[in-house]
């Protein structure tokens, strides 16, 4: 039984589009008090490539994660398993996400942040599957949007695996 790793989204693809991004980004937030919040483990990969393409002064923040619920599928339980350093209150926060599926990860982040009082809050996505959408959550940048397949590599895994392929893929298993 082998697996095939297709892929749906190339290096160039993801770098153009990052490229993309950062730019519009760093128009948006011009002087303001930007820290960027990577939600690890998935987005590690796409804000430090995402973080090198904004020409603006930022600070970086890492938040651990945990969706309750194993496999493919998202329960919305959100745990934080390792928190931000500092506070963010009067800060312009853009949270840094891999992929928004269900939008409950999102939600949840939202709602969270909220209470911390910073003076801005958005979301940059790299990949959002619509036909997963379990609760709208707004995506201020969003980078692809995919079709309803689990994807993997750039960052994201299948149990822990293939976060290190540089593009986006499918794992298609085969005899
Ligand atoms: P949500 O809460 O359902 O929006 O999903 C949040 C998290 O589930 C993402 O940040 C990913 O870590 C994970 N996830 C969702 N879809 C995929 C996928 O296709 N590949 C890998 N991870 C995924
Ligand atoms: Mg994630």
């Amino acid at each position: 039984m082998g697996q095939r790793i297709v892929t749906m989204i190339s290096e160039e693809e993801i770098k153009k589009r990052v490229a993309e991004l950062g730019a519009e980004i760093a128009r948006d937030y011009g002087n303001k008090n930007l820290v960027l919040v990577c939600v690890l483990k998935g987005s590690f990969v796409f804000t430090a490539d995402l973080a090198r393409s904004i020409d603006a002064n930022m600070r970086i923040e890492f938040l651990g994660v945990r969706s309750y619920g194993e496999g493919t599928a998202s329960s919305g339980v959100v745990q934080i398993t390792q928190d931000l350093s500092r506070p963010i209150e009067g800060e312009d926060v853009l949270i840094v996400e891999d992929i928004v599926d269900t939008g409950l990860t999102i939600a949840h982040l939202l709602d969270l942040f909220r209470t911390r009082r910073p003076n801005s809050i958005k979301v940059c996505a790299l990949l959002h599957k619509p036909a997963r959408t379990r609760i709208q959550v707004p995506i201020d940048y969003l980078g692809f949007t995919i079709e309803d397949k689990f994807v993997v590599g750039y960052g994201l895994d299948w149990s822990e695996k293939y976060r290190n392929l540089p593009a986006i893929s499918v794992v298609e298993s085969g005899e």
